[in-house]
């Protein structure tokens, strides 16, 4: 494209416009580290509607918004599909510059990783068959429930049970969900908007999404990075310009249907 440009203006032989065309490009290469590597961001893309697999493409909410981040930002990047465990082991080694994949910040991450600012308020919710005894987090007692490992699910239970053995943990929040449908276990916790698509869009299923925010809390996502990574900084900046332009309440219509209240992201 540099190349073409200069063609084109040195057949029109504007000479003092093609030198300045130069500099303007050259000058915004340097600015937006367009020609450095492409950034590897990495996720678990089993975790419609925030990442899942549209046969090789991620698709989602997460994947829309970082690309406008992105773009807003001047950075390159390619998105990597690691796996939920793997992925903050990626972030650790630094094998990955960053990961987008519907996570929570919380104390005890921030201590390993490093956050954006929030981009969307989650809580977990109960998924459970229709004609369930289980109204309420209380009523879990007891019961086998399924997460995902190392989710803020498992977290949230074990802080009310403890670490029983009744909690079944898989490796991704699809195989979660396989258990109770399998008749494994009764319930699964997991994020609101993940249990809600799900139930909605698996009406054969016959599911109930029971929200109980006395026993969950309420999350906000980030995107997370290694320690002390570089791009934490230009990523916010575009986070908060897409938020207050617009763009990001165009993609969360896309993906919910409704607006966004942007104004709990504020804090
Ligand atoms: N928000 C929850 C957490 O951070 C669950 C996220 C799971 N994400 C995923 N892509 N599987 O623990």
């Amino acid at each position: 494209m540099n190349m073409k440009q200069k063609l084109k203006w040195g057949v029109i032989g504007l000479s003092a416009i093609f030198m300045t065309a130069c500099g303007v490009e050259s000058g915004s290469d340097a600015g937006t580290s367009s020609d450095s590597k492409a950034l590897t961001i990495g996720t678990d893309a089993a975790y419609a509607p925030f990442e899942s697999l549209e046969g090789e493409k991620i698709v989602g909410f997460d994947v829309d918004m970082l690309d406008a981040v992105m773009k807003e930002a001047g950075l390159k990047y390619k998105m990597k599909n690691t796996g939920w465990e793997p992925l903050f082991i990626a972030l650790k080694n630094k094998e990955v510059d960053a990961g987008i994949s519907a996570i929570t910040i919380n104390d005890d991450r921030k201590k390993t990783y490093d956050f954006s600012s929030p981009y969307f308020e989650s809580i977990n919710m109960i998924l459970t068959k229709e004609g369930s005894s289980i109204k309420s987090a209380k009523d879990l007692q007891g019961k086998k429930v399924s997460v995902q490992n190392g989710t803020t699910g498992q977290e949230a239970l074990e802080k009310m049970f403890g670490k029983s053995g009744n909690i079944k943990k898989f490796e991704n929040n699809t195989l979660a969900i396989q258990a109770l449908l399998n008749g494994e276990v009764e319930a699964v916790v997991a994020d609101n908007a993940v249990v809600q698509e799900y139930a909605k869009n698996n009406p054969d299923k016959k599911l109930v999404a029971i929200n109980d925010p006395e026993n969950f809390e309420s999350e906000f996502y980030g995107i997370i990075f290694p320690k002390d990574g570089e791009h934490q900084d230009e990523v916010n900046k575009a986070l908060k310009k897409i938020i207050e332009n617009g763009k990001y309440a165009e993609i969360y219509k896309k993906w919910f249907g409704e607006e966004p209240n942007v104004d709990a992201l504020k804090q």
